[in-house]
């Protein structure tokens, strides 16, 4: 398989980049830090330097060109403002869909996030509100496209070992954490599974085993 990840040097996007190189398969990630491509190199994955707030979709489009799927991984992060969370979390997302279209790669995983779908509670703060905006309007935009896309809403992330156990399905799961070693390896099964599709899921650790938990929802 041949994927390019978005937001390359991610802590989900070098965890899925790992366990592509594991089972060699093809990686290319996305990165706007040249001082990135060592660590992504490391992960075993091909870096290439491009940022998704000023990339020509063109541009975009050649990188995307013969990959088997596409994972949108990028994100404005957590010291980020209200702007990046619509240039990010938005924008780059809606930039990636178009390029996959013209580059004719259908297969599309986003990760978004628990609490996207939904009107920010009253009285959230200003970043967290414009972050669920634009989660929400990146799904959306999505949803609108002839692509084989999937929306996957991990819930608070930790860098805890893996354990391989999650609840993996369609809203509403509950809130929850989920370890970024299980959403990678989440996503890696997701492109494994072509059958499974046009879905929204959302991801908290749990008690089924990943492979379980996907094919429940493929049957
Ligand atoms: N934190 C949580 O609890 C939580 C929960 C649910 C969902 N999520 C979402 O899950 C996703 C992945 O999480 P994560 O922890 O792996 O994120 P992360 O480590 O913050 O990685 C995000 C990556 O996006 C990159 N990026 C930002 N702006 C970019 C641009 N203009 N062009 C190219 N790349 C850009 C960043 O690169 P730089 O290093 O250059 O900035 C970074 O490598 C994010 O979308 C996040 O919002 C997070």
């Amino acid at each position: 398989m041949n994927v390019v990840i978005a937001g390359g040097h991610g802590q989900i996007a070098l965890r899925l980049a790992r366990l592509l190189a594991a089972r060699g398969d093809t990686a290319l990630s996305l990165i706007r830090n040249p001082a990135h491509a060592d660590d992504v190199r490391a992960a075993g994955a091909g870096p290439v330097v491009l940022d998704l707030e000023t990339a020509k979709p063109d541009e975009l489009a050649d990188q995307l060109t013969g990959a088997d799927a596409v994972v949108f991984a990028a994100g404005a992060g957590p010291g980020s403002g209200a702007a990046r969370k619509d240039t990010v979390d938005r924008a780059a997302s809606v930039l990636l869909a178009d390029a996959a279209e013209q580059a004719g790669v259908r297969r599309f995983v986003q990760v978004s996030s628990m609490g996207a779908g939904e009107p920010p509670r009253p009285g959230t703060d200003d970043v967290w509100a414009a972050y669920i905006k634009a989660k929400t309007e990146a799904e959306d935009d999505l949803r609108a496209r002839d692509l084989d896309w999937l929306v996957l809403r991990p819930g608070a992330l930790t860098n805890d070992p893996g354990t391989g156990l999650v609840t993996l399905a369609e809203p509403s799961v509950g809130r929850g954490a989920v370890t970024r070693d299980d959403v990678a390896s989440v996503i890696l099964a997701l492109l494994d599974t072509p059958a499974v599709d046009r879905r929204t899921l959302e991801l908290i650790g749990g008690e089924t085993p990943i492979k379980d938990a996907i094919a429940a929802l493929s049957g």
